[in-house]
């Protein structure tokens, strides 16, 4: 295990990914973590970035024992500031920051550039600089403003290097870090999805124990069925997968992932239907805040009293009591929930079933909370979950209800759906939909007049939407094909009762949101 301290950095994260990338397994924990509470014993650490300067009064430091553990060190732009501050090196403001690209000249014996040619071109970004080296350390790479970009101390292993060998930026970082990573530190490449799966299986087999039961909720997305297929490996129909049918999924859905699920996977599902439950109680609501409110507590509560009548079943048949709730958590949650963040840092929660918790007084249990999405695509894709699934667009918690503008009602949801299945087929024919990060078709309640045979029209308009992005925090419209466009907007105002106009929305995020609402 690589152990990857971060002080905040917007890359740290990057970091990880790189990481793994190179079969290495890492974790990552804020800076300030004590060397005394490590669950493992690592066999090299990374020190990130920062927006701090080490010589802000409130920067954040390592605990001193780092510098005791015996293993290689790599500092990271502040990383490598903090290696100079602790070791009697010099930091400095300079007076010319650098900023993007840069090409650094590599010096002869260096062992983190070993292999690489004798000019890089990286990804710089930092107002301070080193000045004087710390005590040992010989130069490795310079530019021609700054004379150590990168310094190197072999006979204490210790590494630091001014620029961002994790952004793709940095064309030869991955061969950067490997040297470290691989080379120096000699970490085992051994990191893969096959291995993880039977790690993860023996784990679950422990922590669960012979007799308890697990029960988790489903939607037919990527992270819950992926998480409930380790789990039905695992404990097999001891774990209990519940499926809310909330009245707002798309077009077929509900029967399609139980058909999924328990038919194709195996898994011991249950399909709670209460769509009149949840329409019920939408009804006549049109603001966009109250909507979610009142689907995230209706789902607690539908989710509890399934929880209940399995609950009071596998009692009766003597076979244990429902100890552990599984989540679908991913490792950039728990990232958020454990980076370095200052002082004044509140801890996100990352559930979003919390009321069950106390209720039902369960342990959380997380497969996989180590994976970034990637990996648990990848994963699913060697657990023989359908390409379909395992590439499926995200689809939010509230539905479509937050893509119908005012009252959501049945007649409402008919046209979304019907709407949206049109959109999503076409998207899907025209080999666009792996190119598109989400796409989604929402009702604008506005009515106009159109022409239809020779009857006028007085009726509503579908919103097209389809973006791009990495991390859903930001992301620009899709620039779909003129032709693609003509065929979606036929099609739906042909099929669609109810709909006589289609518009595309191309706004990005931000300043507008994924979601309509
Ligand atoms: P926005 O609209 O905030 O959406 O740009 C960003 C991403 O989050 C999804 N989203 C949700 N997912 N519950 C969810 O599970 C929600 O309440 C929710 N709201 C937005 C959205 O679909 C997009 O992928």
């Amino acid at each position: 295990t690589i152990l990857i301290l971060d002080f905040g950095s917007q890359y740290t994260h990057l970091i990880a990914r790189r990481i793994r990338e190179l079969g290495v397994y890492c974790e990552l924990l804020a800076c300030t973590v004590k060397m005394s509470e490590l669950k493992f014993k690592p066999k090299g650490i990374i020190l990130s970035g920062s927006p701090y300067s080490v010589y802000d009064a409130d920067s954040p430091h390592v605990d001193k024992a780092v510098w005791e553990m015996g293993c290689p060190i790599l500092g990271i732009c502040y990383g490598l500031q903090e290696i100079a501050w602790n070791n009697g090196g010099k930091v400095e403001p300079h007076d010319k920051r650098e900023y993007g690209k840069a090409t650094i000249q590599i010096q002869p014996g260096s062992q983190l550039f070993a292999g690489l040619p004798n000019d890089i071109t990286v990804w710089m970004s930092h107002g301070d600089q080193l000045s004087k080296p710390p005590t040992g350390f010989v130069p490795v790479a310079h530019t021609p403003t700054s004379p150590y970009t990168a310094i190197e101390k072999h006979d204490s292993q210790i590494y630091g290097i001014q620029f961002h060998p994790e952004v793709t930026h940095t064309p030869q970082g991955s061969a950067i870090l490997r040297n470290f990573a691989i080379g120096i530190c000699k970490a085992n490449a051994n990191w893969t999805m096959a291995s993880f799966v039977d790690k993860e299986i023996e784990r679950i087999r422990n922590v669960v124990g012979p007799t308890a039961q697990v029960i988790g909720a489903v939607s037919g997305g990527v992270d819950s069925t992926v998480a409930a297929m380790i789990m039905s490996k695992a404990i097999g129909d001891r774990f209990h997968a519940v499926l809310v049918d909330n009245g707002v999924m798309r077009l077929n859905e509900c029967q399609n992932v139980q058909e999924i699920l328990q038919k194709h996977l195996g898994i011991n599902l249950t399909v709670a239907d209460a769509h009149d439950l949840f329409l019920g109680r939408l009804k006549g609501v049109t603001d966009p805040e109250k909507k979610r409110k009142i689907i995230g507590n209706t789902f607690i509560e539908v989710f509890e009293a399934e929880g209940a009548k399995i609950e009071a079943h596998v009692e009766q048949e003597g076979r244990g009591k429902i100890e552990f709730l599984l989540q679908g958590t991913l490792y950039p949650d728990v990232i958020e929930s454990i980076s370095f963040k200052g002082p004044s840092a509140t801890i996100k929660t990352h559930h979003n079933v919390g009321g069950l918790l106390d209720d039902m007084k369960l342990k959380v249990i997380e497969p996989l909370r180590e994976l970034f999405k990637d990996e648990v695509r990848a994963l699913g894709t060697i657990m023989g979950i359908d390409e379909e699934l395992v590439w499926r667009h995200p689809f939010p918690g509230p539905g479509i209800a937050i893509r119908i503008l005012g009252e959501v009602t049945e007649a409402q949801v008919n046209i979304v759906r019907q709407a949206d299945h049109i959109y999503i087929e076409e998207i899907k024919k025209a080999g666009l939909y792996r190119k598109i990060s989400q796409a989604y078709a929402a009702l604008l309640p506005i009515r106009s007049v159109g022409v239809m045979g020779d009857k006028r029209t007085y009726e509503q308009t579908i919103c097209l939407r389809a973006v791009e992005t990495k991390d859903f925090m930001t992301a620009d419209w899709f620039e779909f094909p003129y032709d693609v466009l003509k065929n979606i907007s036929s099609r739906i105002i042909n099929e669609v009762p109810g709909v006589n106009r289609v518009m595309l929305d191309v706004s990005s995020k931000p300043p507008a949101t994924i979601e309509l609402e």
